[in-house]
C-alpha cells in the first residue's frame, strides 16, 4: 500500500480549477496514517527536537501524533483570531487566497529546536509564515515535514532558501 494511494482528490474545491488533495482519507486509514507518521520522522531519527509545531488545521492531526511519538510538547500555529492569549502575527498568500497565522507569545523558549509539520506544501507561504513566527520567538526550526508536495508551486525551494530542511512523502502534479 502506497501512502499516495490513500489520498483522495476532489476536483474544483474550494474553487473551480483547484484539484484538492484530501488527506482525510489517509487519516482514516490506520495503516496509512501510521506509515505516514513513521516515515515523516525517519530523517529526524536521532536529532534533538524539543517541540513539534504544526499549521492549522490539518497539520494539527499529524503534529499531535508526532509530538506524542517523540514525547515532546506540541505548539499550534493558528489562523488569526483563534488563539486566546497574546500572539505574534504573520500574513501570507495562499494558492487560493490570503491569510494570517498567529503564535502564542511564550510558546517557545529561546534556542528550542522545533520540527514544523503540515499535511501539504503548495506555494510554501503558510510554512514560511510559520518559520518566521518560530524564529521571532527565538527558537530554531531544525526541519519541516509534509505528506504532500505540489512541486509546480515551488514551496520546497522557497523553504529550502530559508535554510530549513524539507522532508516530503509524495508529490501530486
Ligand atoms: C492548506 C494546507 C497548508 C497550506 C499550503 O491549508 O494544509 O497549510 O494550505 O499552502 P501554501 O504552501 O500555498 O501556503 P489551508 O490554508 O487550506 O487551511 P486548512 O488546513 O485550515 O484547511
Ligand atoms: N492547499 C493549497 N493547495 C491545496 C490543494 N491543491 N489541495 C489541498 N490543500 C491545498
Amino acid at each position: 500500500m502506497q501512502i499516495r494511494d490513500s489520498i483522495r482528490t476532489i476536483p474544483d474545491f474550494p474553487k473551480p480549477g483547484i484539484q484538492f488533495r484530501d488527506v482525510t482519507t489517509l487519516f482514516g486509514d490506520a495503516q496509512a496514517f501510521r506509515m505516514a507518521i513513521d516515515n515523516l520522522l525517519h530523517p529526524y531519527a536521532g536529532a534533538r527536537i524539543d517541540k513539534v509545531a504544526a499549521l492549522e488545521a490539518r497539520g494539527f492531526i499529524m503534529g499531535g501524533a508526532i509530538a506524542h511519538q517523540l514525547s515532546v510538547g506540541f505548539v499550534p500555529i493558528r489562523k488569526a483570531g483563534k488563539l486566546p492569549g497574546p500572539c505574534m502575527s504573520e500574513s501570507y498568500s495562499l494558492e487560493y487566497g490570503e491569510a494570517t497565522m498567529e503564535l502564542h507569545e511564550g510558546a517557545f523558549k529561546p534556542g528550542e529546536r522545533v520540527l514544523l509539520v503540515d499535511d501539504l506544501i503548495a506555494t510554501g507561504g503558510t510554512c514560511e509564515a510559520g518559520i518566521k513566527l518560530i524564529r521571532r520567538a527565538g527558537a530554531i526550526v531544525i526541519g519541516s515535514a509534509f505528506i504532500i508536495d505540489l512541486p509546480a508551486l515551488g514551496g520546497r525551494e522557497r523553504i529550502e532558501a530559508l535554510d530549513v530542511p524539507v522532508h516530503i512523502l509524495c508529490e501530486f502534479e
